[in-house]
């Protein structure tokens, strides 16, 4: 399999020289500094914050709209506060110390760095920024945040984030022109379109033959998207590449979503400088210039002419202590109202809330017999925890009544949500199965604290008992008496629960499981019950569907609860996964490509309970912990210099029956089948599902890579050829529904227990 060139992060090594560090993505991550000069701009000396300042507020540019080159410059300008980042970087690692694979990620098992993504020593990363600050090699703010930012994103884990001030909180970056990767009869390598060209050929709507692009600021196109695919957030490759592109069900999920696509600035895609500008060219000959545009993230740019005004305004240097807010998962509910059809989409034959779950059936012939379960989240604290599980217990007795025998689940998209709403939809659909689902923590000396103090606590009260202070540390893994044993027994002490164990050479807590019949369960699910436990205990029975007449659905995005959810349904029930799109190559891919750790934590929370363990400390022990460990969480400058609320993985996950030890994130997968997006797929939802069903109960043969017609790379010319030829009149929704959504950004507020930030 061919891997590309760009493998180790190797900015560190760069960082190592003595020339001084100017804002440039560490070498081996595609450089966010425009490849040309920038244009020259008519006799202007102001500042450059002035500039945009200007162009702010003085029509008809918006501050979406400000020229990309103008806000780098001004970013660029503000000055280097060298005390501050030594603080931030001295600080981070009591945070990262709970990244439950911080040791691991130093040296990964063999399979999992060659084929997905190579080791980074994060701790050593940060030491390193730690002697460049004070060797004097940073000379602009964003440099250093820039040098920070992709520190942590080489960890390629979902729940991992740091996103600096000056990287995430004044602007976010896009490029006008969203791009698809289609093959065009599905057997044939894909190509990269522009995606107006592919949906005007559908459409009808063009009189030129479209033409695949070939080359991005003259650098051969795949090579371009697979480079700069590495600033998103999953692992695997593919579904980094995947997405670079418009999708219907990410743009399903409107700002909570990767908008469309990281080339255009959706997603992770709108911490990278894309150029001032981007040039695409065609295989016909033919090259476009777009303007590039950088859009204000900050709350206002009044009273700014100057970097140093910047700063003053947004950059929080002396944070001593912000009231963090963060909440553990809780249980208000909100009614989600029902969102109409997203582009692409069908009307559903049952909604659910806000387009985050939709029941379909696919009205073609000879697919009668087909329900769709299309799930591109589940949903966060804020949702309608209740409506999302009830859709599921609607549409599979409905599915039933109807006749339906086959179900495709339509994960693409689903970067999680709540951790008890994957297990819940596991338990709808097999309802005699026991979900196993164990994990652990990295052993830590606070994370021991906290435990001792909080478990100690949460036993004054019993368990459940309607007091808010005390349900919050009952339903924490804190408390010793939540989870249980991998032999479903309950802890008997805290010591017992949190070890440290040593597995591989590194201090891990004592295998858990969720106990699904505890009285907190609700509490922490945001408010459902979990089906075939506690109030739910009634739902038995065999399976509605069998495992052969379900298949997985994703487009590799699949990420935290997601993974939770198709674990169980893979391992434990033995249904098989289709993986869509990928790279322009003929190799397996893997269906799960996003972070497969099982809980992520906010450093807010992390914060609020280390503050909670000393204040609640077991009496008489108050000093000890008033001088413990627990202080390295005191100063907020972590949070106060973040753009949005970072957060880390604190689960592994483990496999059932594995031995290993070694953490579901860094076990290579590949699915059972890969299917090609075509162009249809990229306007018409059910042209996926109908392939799918195709592939899984429609005979052998129709994966890639299996005996499917001639897979023969097309030449450019035959792809062109028959992408016109192919024409497909869509007809679900208007030419301007799709259009609309080219504008579409990522802004996601969602707060959940198992979610990958997009
Ligand atoms: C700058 O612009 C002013 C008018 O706006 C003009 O008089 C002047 O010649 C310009 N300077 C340069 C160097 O172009
Ligand atoms: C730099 O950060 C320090 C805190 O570490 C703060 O006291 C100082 O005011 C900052 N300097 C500027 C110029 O903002
Ligand atoms: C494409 O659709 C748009 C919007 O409906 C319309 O204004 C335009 O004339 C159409 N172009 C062609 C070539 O059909
Ligand atoms: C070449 O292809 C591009 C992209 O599809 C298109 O915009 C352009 O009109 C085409 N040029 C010619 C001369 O056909
Ligand atoms: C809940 O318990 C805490 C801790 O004992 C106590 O301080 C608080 O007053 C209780 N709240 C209510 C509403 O009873
Ligand atoms: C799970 O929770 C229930 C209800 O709180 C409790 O009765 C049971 O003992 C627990 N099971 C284990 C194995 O801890
Ligand atoms: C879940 O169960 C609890 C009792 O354990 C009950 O109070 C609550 O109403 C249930 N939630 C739902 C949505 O039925
Ligand atoms: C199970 O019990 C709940 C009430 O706790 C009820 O609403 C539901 O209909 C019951 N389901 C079955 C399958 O009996
Ligand atoms: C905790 O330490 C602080 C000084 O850092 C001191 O003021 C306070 O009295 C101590 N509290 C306890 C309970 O020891």
């Amino acid at each position: 399999m061919r891997l590309p060139t760009l493998l180790a992060f190797t900015g560190l090594v760069a960082l190592a020289s003595a020339t001084p560090i100017v804002p440039a993505a560490p070498r081996a991550l595609p450089q966010p500094v425009p490849r040309k000069p920038l244009k020259a701009r008519q006799n202007d000396t102001a500042p450059a914050c002035a500039k945009v300042s200007q162009a702010i507020y003085s029509p008809p540019t918006r501050p979406s709209q400000i020229p990309a080159a103008l806000a780098w410059d001004c970013i660029n300008s503000v000055p280097f506060n060298a005390s501050s980042a030594k603080r931030l970087v001295e600080d981070l690692p009591a945070w990262l110390n709970w990244q439950s694979t911080l040791d691991v990620l130093k040296n990964p098992p063999a399979e999992y760095a060659e084929k997905v993504q190579p080791g980074i020593d994060i701790i050593g990363g940060l030491e390193q920024i730690g002697r460049d600050i004070d060797a004097g090699r940073f000379t602009s703010e964003y440099g250093f945040g820039w040098v920070l930012y992709t520190l942590f994103l080489a960890a390629h884990d979902g729940h991992l984030q740091y996103v600096p001030d000056s990287v995430g909180a004044i602007f976010n970056w896009g490029r006008p022109v969203p791009l698809v990767s289609v093959s065009e009869d599905g057997a044939q390598l894909p190509a990269v379109f522009v995606y107006s060209d592919v949906l005007g050929m559908q459409y009808k709507n063009i009189s030129y033959t479209p033409s695949p692009v070939i080359e991005i600021d003259g650098e051969e196109v795949t090579e371009f998207l697979e480079s700069y695919s590495q600033y998103g957030g999953s692992q695997d490759r593919d579904a980094l590449y995947n997405n670079m592109f418009y999708e219907l069900a990410q743009v399903s999920l409107g700002a909570g979503g990767a908008g469309v696509g990281m080339f255009a600035g959706g997603g992770r895609g709108r911490f990278a400088y894309p150029g001032d500008t981007t040039t695409l060219k065609f295989a016909n000959g033919s090259e476009y210039t777009m303007q590039n545009y950088a859009r204000l993230i900050a709350p206002h740019f009044r009273g700014i002419s100057t970097g140093e005004d910047l700063a003053k305004t947004f950059f929080n240097y002396n944070t001593a202590s912000v009231d963090s807010q963060s909440t553990p998962v809780s249980s208000a509910e909100n009614e989600a109202p029902l969102a109409p059809a997203a582009p692409g989409y069908p009307v559903p034959v049952v909604p659910g809330p806000s387009n985050l779950i939709n029941g379909f059936y696919v009205n073609a012939a000879s697919y009668e017999d087909v329900a769709v379960l299309q799930v591109p989240s589940f949903i966060g604290s804020t949702g309608s925890g209740v409506l999302f599980q009830k859709t599921t217990q609607d549409f599979l007795a409905k599915a039933a009544a109807d006749g339906k025998t086959k179900l495709i689940i339509d994960l693409q998209a689903n970067g999680g949500g709540i951790i008890m709403q994957g297990i819940d939809m596991f338990k709808q659909l097999f309802p005699d199965q026991d979900p196993w689902g164990a994990n652990r923590f990295r052993y830590t000396e606070a994370a021991d604290l906290m435990g001792q103090s909080l478990s100690e606590f949460a036993s004054q009260a019993p368990r459940g008992v309607n007091n808010l202070t005390y349900k919050t540390f009952q339903g924490s893994w804190f408390d010793y008496h939540m989870d249980m044993t991998v032999d479903a027994k309950p802890f008997e002490s805290w010591q017992q629960k949190v070890g440290p164990v040593e597995v591989n050479g590194d201090k891990y807590t004592t295998l858990s499981r969720w106990n699904l019949s505890d009285v907190l369960i609700s509490f922490v699910s945001g408010g459902v019950n979990v089906t075939g436990y506690g109030p739910l205990a009634n739902v038995t029975g065999p399976p509605r569907f069998k495992p052969e007449n379900i298949v997985l659905l994703t487009d590799g995005y699949c990420a935290s609860t997601c993974t939770i959810f198709s674990e169980l349904m893979t391992q434990q029930a033995g249904v098989k996964t289709i993986a869509m799109g990928g790279r322009a190559n003929k190799e397996p891919i893997q269906a799960l490509g996003g972070v497969k750790g099982v809980n992520n934590f906010a450093y807010a929370y992390i914060q609020q309970t280390a503050r909670a363990a000393i204040r609640f400390a077991p009496s008489g022990q108050e000093a000890k912990y008033n001088v413990s460990a627990l202080r390295q969480y005191d100063s907020s400058l972590v949070l106060g210099r973040a753009a949005t609320n970072p957060s880390l993985n604190s689960r592994d996950g483990l496999r059932r029956n594995d031995a290993s030890g070694v953490a579901l994130q860094f076990i290579y997968e590949e699915a059972d089948c890969r299917l090609y997006y075509t162009p249809e797929m990229t306007v018409d939802a059910t042209a996926i599902w109908k392939a799918a069903a195709d592939a899984q109960w429609g005979g052998s043969g129709k994966c890639v890579g299996g005996n499917y017609g001639d897979t023969q790379a097309a030449g450019i010319n035959e792809v062109t050829t028959k992408l016109s030829s192919g024409r497909v009149k869509a007809t679900l929704h208007s030419f301007e529904a799709f259009a609309d959504t080219f504008g579409l950004e990522t802004d996601c507020r969602v707060q959940a227990d198992g979610f990958m930030q997009p």
